[in-house]
């Protein structure tokens, strides 16, 4: 039954982040505050984005959710406190002198309605983009002006890094109340215009341990994983913040692969074990090498400007590779993925994403590939780059929720 009265509808995206020196296990389940700080790179929302509308009135029965076009329980508890925890901001907000600009009250219910612009069925880590999103709209319509890592982290852990552009540092904090666990930007998005990222999309089934769970288990089990956040994570996030703040391409990926390996090592080391990577993961992982390695050789071994790595991967609770490079090595690199895993069907679409020129493989580099081609098992390519934080959508016509406050048919 369509509304006349006013309604307060508000839209915004958000990005996908991808972790260089990871997040794994919690020290508080229901805060949601790490045992470790973690960094990240923000994606580009021109090819992996988020976007969420939220609408608010007082003919709304009750709090509802769309995600991808299906309604879902609103009643999940990660979900629910962030609604308690924007409304809980908005109402401390009011309580100033200064915040009593909102035209409905805060008790009225919110109507939510998200979607993604990359297939859910890839694999692809969704839920910081959809968290973030949802505490940067909820934040819109509320007015909430304050830091909003608390809400988005109550989501989803990494999804308080999805909040900034550029390169983002997820503090740890001390406090037991986590005010101090937030995400901060270190870096803005066009300090690196060279960096180029591609997600390596592997054939997979659906994920067997969940990243909450999984983490959990760790932390239960795996006495690696303290090492790690102890003794480990501290020295390295210094040393990335550097590597990204000087533009050491040899630095950066160097961590960037041992940090990944580190965290799929205290997924090993958890009890039972837990294993992310497939073998196609772990073929990609010989290709970097096998491609660092020759490119080492031909501009000579140690040669102190970017002579050995070119190329760093990194996999999160998946299968599904994340490449870091910089712009004159991508068409090299693609052409050494295409050559290593050719495309069953549908060559044209295997890239997807900013366009990559196509390049000539060498025969010398060909021959370093120690990989037997494996057709197939990259299903697609999806290049990208480094890009900006939530954005507010003006256009009322980009709404996904109608003036009835339901989700437009073609939403
Ligand atoms: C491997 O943020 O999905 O991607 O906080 O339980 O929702 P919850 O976990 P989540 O964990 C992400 C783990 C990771 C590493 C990372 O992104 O830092």
């Amino acid at each position: 039954m369509a509304s006349e009265k006013p309604l307060v509808a508000v839209t915004c995206t958000a990005p996908v982040n991808i972790a260089v020196i990871k997040y794994w296990g919690k020290r508080d389940e229901e805060l949601i505050l790490p045992i470790n700080s973690s960094l990240s790179v923000t994606l580009h929302q021109d090819q992996l984005k988020t976007t969420t509308t939220v609408a608010i009135s007082k003919d709304f029965a009750e709090d509802r959710i769309w995600v991808n076009g299906r309604e879902e329980n609103v009643g999940q508890p990660r979900l629910q406190a962030c609604l308690r925890e924007i409304r809980r901001l908005a109402r401390k907000r009011r309580n100033t002198q200064d915040g009593d600009s909102l035209p409905f009250s805060l008790s009225h219910k919110v109507h939510v309605a998200s979607v993604n612009n990359f297939p859910t069925a890839a694999g692809l880590a969704s839920s910081a983009a959809g968290y973030a999103c949802l505490a940067y709209t909820l934040a819109q319509v509320y007015g909430v002006e304050s830091d909003l890592s608390e809400v988005a982290r109550r989501g989803s852990g990494s999804a308080c890094r999805s909040l900034y552009g550029g390169f983002v540092e997820w503090q740890m904090g001390e406090q037991a109340d986590g005010k101090d666990s937030v995400a901060r930007q270190v870096a803005h998005e066009l300090h690196w215009p060279e960096l180029r990222v591609l997600i390596l999309v592997v054939s997979a089934e659906k994920k067997l341990t969940s990243s909450t769970v999984g983490m959990q288990t760790s932390v239960e089990t795996s006495p690696l994983l303290r090492f790690r956040a102890t003794s480990v994570v501290p020295a390295r996030m210094a040393e990335m913040m550097r590597c990204i703040e000087e533009r050491d391409f040899q630095g950066f990926a160097q961590l960037t692969m041992k940090d990944s390996n580190q965290f799929h090592a205290t997924c090993l080391d958890t009890f039972p074990p837990i294993s992310y990577l497939n073998d196609t993961s772990r073929r990609i992982i010989q290709l970097v090498h096998c491609f660092n390695t020759h490119h080492g050789r031909t501009k000579g071994d140690c040669c102190g400007d970017r002579c050995g790595f070119q190329v760093a991967y990194t996999f999160d609770a998946g299968p599904n590779a994340v490449i870091f490079t910089l712009d004159d090595t991508v068409a090299e690199f693609v052409a050494a993925v295409r050559h290593s895993f050719p495309p069953e069907a549908n060559g044209d679409k295997f890239l997807k994403g900013l366009q990559v020129r196509p390049a000539p493989l060498s025969d010398e580099l060909k021959a370093v590939l120690a990989v037997e081609p494996t057709p197939g098992s990259v299903r697609y390519i999806i290049a990208t780059q480094v890009g900006p934080g939530p954005q507010i959508l003006d256009d009322p016509n980009v709404h996904l929720l109608g003036p009835d406050g339901l989700p437009k048919p073609d939403a």
